[in-house]
């Protein structure tokens, strides 16, 4: 494409009247030396773009403007240079003024709660202890009662390991497996599954072989399901207390205690009969409402909410873990973590997925 041409006196006369500019520009005071240098002659200033155009003039005439730029920008660095220095002596700063702090993290509300509830158990004796989250069908259904097929299983939607894919002894050694996997023969087909609940830890407690338990398992769950109250993935905290002579009194009293330090001394617990093929009795727990304390309001209609299950360890399942029921007996009780949390007064959570979509405007708050 052919350049427009443009003459020398055309050129001439602007560079004139932008040196103009920048001169009265200069007089004004209203900025700094450094701020006008960049301004009148930086890449983008008016002085540079004509300058370009030096090149549309004719190549007879460019030695008439040639000079001009070069009268320009001395007029114009002359000025500058008359330009008072900056005083540094004058300046000062305050050295005892307080910064500016980076904004700090802190820990997830989740994690908050499981420092807390950790603490609350250590008082009176149970131990915080850690068990698989991915684990084999054995210590999350059947050692607890649910054989493959049972209907109960329903309860928990389960997520399966595709086992043809990913099944591999954990050991070589046979016997080993066996010690592993007490109530199966060596059986190629033993699912693995995302733990649906943290109840895969009371057998595996129980093989320690080391009476009396006291746990408090705390662990991530994983279930097929996701709305305002249920999130894929979220936790769970299971007590197992095995004694010689545990009673339900036992339970109701750990419960009471939690419900107090957890929730506050003015909330109550009780217990509901319910089914669960790995306790006998098998309880519901609920806790009066926050709100109205148990009187009946609108968020809870009946003055109670749902905490989770509880009950007696099922005879069966302490053989399942090596242990005489004749001798020994104990409870159970396991309940959600976020769920809990969300119980607590003050907390208006009114979708749990909140917790894990990380939105740093709600995270903050807690
Ligand atoms: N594992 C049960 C659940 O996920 C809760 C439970 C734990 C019930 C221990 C009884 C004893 O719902």
């Amino acid at each position: 494409m052919a350049e427009e041409i443009i003459s020398a006196t055309n050129l001439i006369s602007l560079l004139i009247q932008a040196q103009e500019e920048a001169l009265e520009l200069i007089k004004s005071g209203s900025k700094s030396s450094e701020e006008l240098r960049l301004l009148i002659l930086g890449a983008k200033s008016d002085i540079a773009r004509l300058t370009k155009q030096i090149r549309l003039v004719s190549k007879e005439e460019r030695q008439k403007v040639g000079p001009v730029v070069t009268q320009v920008k001395r007029s114009i660095e002359e000025a500058l240079g008359q330009l008072p220095t900056r005083n540094v002596s004058k300046e000062w700063i305050d050295v005892t003024m307080s910064g500016i702090r980076p904004p700090q993290g802190h820990l997830h509300i989740v994690s908050q709660a499981i420092i807390e509830i950790t603490r609350i158990f250590e008082r009176i004796g149970f131990t915080r202890v850690r068990h698989p989250e991915v684990d084999w069908d054995w210590y999350a259904f059947e050692s607890l009662n649910m054989p493959a097929n049972h209907p109960a299983r329903d309860e928990w939607e389960t997520f399966f390991i595709e086992s043809s894919l990913s099944f591999r002894p954990l050991s070589r050694n046979p016997s080993s497996r066996k010690t592993r996997i007490p109530g199966r023969a060596q059986d190629d087909n033993q699912h693995i599954v995302l733990t649906p609940h943290t109840s895969n830890g009371q057998v595996r407690e129980m093989e320690k072989k080391n009476l009396p338990i006291r746990m408090i398992n705390i662990a991530k769950c994983y279930r097929r399901q996701s709305d305002v109250s249920h999130v894929p993935m979220f936790h769970q905290f299971e007590g197992l207390y095995i004694d010689r002579s545990v009673s339900i009194g036992h339970l109701k009293g750990v419960l009471d205690y939690f419900v107090k330090q957890f929730f506050g001394p003015q909330r109550k617990s009780r217990i509901r009969p319910f089914h669960f093929q790995f306790t006998e009795p098998s309880f519901e727990v609920d806790i009066t409402c926050g709100v109205c304390l148990g009187k009946g309001c609108k968020l809870c209609k009946s003055g109670w909410l749902e905490l989770g299950g509880a009950g007696m360890v099922h005879p069966e399942v302490l053989k399942n873990g090596g242990i005489d029921p004749e001798k020994y007996s104990g409870f159970a009780f396991g309940w959600g973590i976020e769920r809990t949390y969300m119980m607590k007064a003050g907390t208006q959570l009114d979708d749990i997925r909140l917790l894990y979509s990380n939105d740093i405007r709600f995270l903050e708050q807690f």
